[in-house]
């Protein structure tokens, strides 16, 4: 029997379970294989003290499931933070952002012990960059980044919604860069972040994933890095 895309989510929504640590605040990540996760931590949610969100998505479905939300200020460190990918390498270095939420994620990403990727196979990639590459960027900046990525080889478009720039939770926009193939992730991640107007690049490889728990045909794989 094969599995859907939907329940390869599913199951690794609720292998994710295993590494949330009793009576700890959990950070958790945005998407539709987090929103698995989510529900499946509505099942133990006396079990542990909370959340840090990523997203104002993730936010109000944790809220909904009465699993109390802290600010990201309040914590100082998390033992783990679950979140989904767009693509992720064999090094456990990821693309995100497809969400928007990419600069949340990476502050939260940031204050966790360890990454936990939850993924299902679609996801897995050799050299990152065939999904467009979100970076999210200061408004009056957008056209100069642009150019720069273009030097690179890349095609940026500005994200939209209903046909205007899509506004961040920061209040800022998403640049979509197509035709990039990353073959140094870290050093990619470091160059992008110093260009003046850049928020976030949807590389992640400081921030990289130390398991990644994967949705395969034949069950939920277990990747360490
Ligand atoms: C959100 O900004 C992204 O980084 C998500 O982690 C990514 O898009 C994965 O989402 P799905 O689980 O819906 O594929």
């Amino acid at each position: 029997s094969s599995l859907t895309q939907d329940e390869l989510k599913t199951l690794v929504g609720q292998a994710a379970l295993q590494y949330v640590v009793p009576g700890d605040i959990v950070g958790v990540g945005t998407g539709s294989t987090v929103n698995k996760f989510i529900d499946a931590l509505a099942s133990i949610k006396s079990t542990i003290k909370g959340a840090v969100s990523s997203s104002v998505a993730s936010t109000e479905r944790l809220q909904a499931l009465g699993i109390p939300v802290f600010d990201a200020n309040e914590v100082q460190s998390l033992s783990v933070y679950i979140d989904g990918a767009d693509e992720i390498d064999g090094n456990g270095n990821m693309i995100k952002g497809g969400g928007a939420a990419l600069t949340r994620e990476k502050i939260v990403a940031a204050l966790a012990q360890r990454f936990v990727c939850i993924a299902d196979e679609s996801k897995r990639v050799e050299v990152l960059g065939k999904f467009p590459l979100p970076v999210e960027v200061i408004p009056m900046a957008t056209q100069h980044i642009a150019r720069r990525f273009e030097a690179m080889g890349g095609v940026a478009k500005v994200r939209l919604k209903d046909g205007k720039p899509l506004v961040t939770d920061n209040g800022q926009h998403i640049l979509d860069v197509t035709g990039l193939s990353i073959q140094n992730p870290l050093e990619f991640e470091s160059q992008v972040n110093q260009w003046p107007g850049v928020v976030t690049v949807g590389v992640f490889a400081h921030q990289k994933a130390a398991v990644c728990l994967l949705g395969t045909a034949h069950g939920v794989q277990t990747l360490i890095y």
